[in-house]
């Protein structure tokens, strides 16, 4: 039974997403330990209702973001975790840490990357970029998280369409539900040992 981390940092809903396909048998894994650089967010709500044990590490107790990592590694190890998922983490996680869990970290991010990623593209601003520049398709992608920002190797992407009328906010929740969709789908695979990592290529067995 794989152990699984979860970093996040607001609503947690690709947290509950997770949780849900653990509850239902769906994802042979188990969540040791939620951590939230934010106080307020709703996911660690989310994690206490689940029983799952969470945290909220406060980036202003430590010196420097390498400090702060340094006590998310020890958080995790101490708990045997196999994979780290970041769900909504706004944070740039460490050298330190992506060398700790190497090709053992993966994030969902609200766009078909290499399309509207990087520095400066998260959340709304994503959705509102793929709207100014007129796509006709939008989506989201699960990745392998290395030393880049939104530049690991992909795992998987769905994509949604892009109508005439489109909002931001309506983007926002269909591209939402595919996350939910496609980040339950990596996190399965991993647990069942069917992830294989050939350079930039991710191959699904
Ligand atoms: C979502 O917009 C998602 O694109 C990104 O983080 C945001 C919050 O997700 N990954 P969540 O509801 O906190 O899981």
């Amino acid at each position: 039974m794989k152990k699984l981390g979860v970093l996040i940092s607001g609503g947690g809903t690709n947290l509950q997403a997770i949780i849900d396909n653990i509850e239902n048998g769906n994802i042979r894994g188990r969540i040791e330990l939620v951590v939230s650089n934010n106080k307020g967010a709703y996911g660690l709500i989310r994690a206490q209702r689940a029983g799952i044990d969470s945290l909220f590490i406060n980036p202003k107790d430590f010196s420097s973001n390498q400090e702060y990592n340094l006590k998310l590694i020890q958080e995790f190890k101490a708990r045997k975790v196999d994979l780290i998922v970041l769900a909504g983490y706004l944070k740039i996680l460490s050298p330190d840490f992506i060398k700790e869990f190497r090709n053992r970290i993966i994030n969902i991010h609200p766009s078909l990357i290499p399309s509207f990623s990087g520095d400066g593209y998260y959340g709304e601003r994503v959705h509102r970029a793929v709207i100014q520049y007129g796509c006709k398709v939008s989506g989201a992608t699960v990745h392998l998280v290395d030393e880049g920002t939104d530049t690991g190797p992909i795992i998987l992407q769905e994509c949604v369409k892009v109508d005439d009328e489109e909002t931001v906010e309506s983007l926002q929740r269909k591209v939402l539900e595919v996350e939910h969709k496609i980040l339950v789908d990596a996190v399965r695979l991993f647990c069942e040992d069917r992830l294989s990592v050939e350079g930039r290529q991710v191959k699904i067995l």
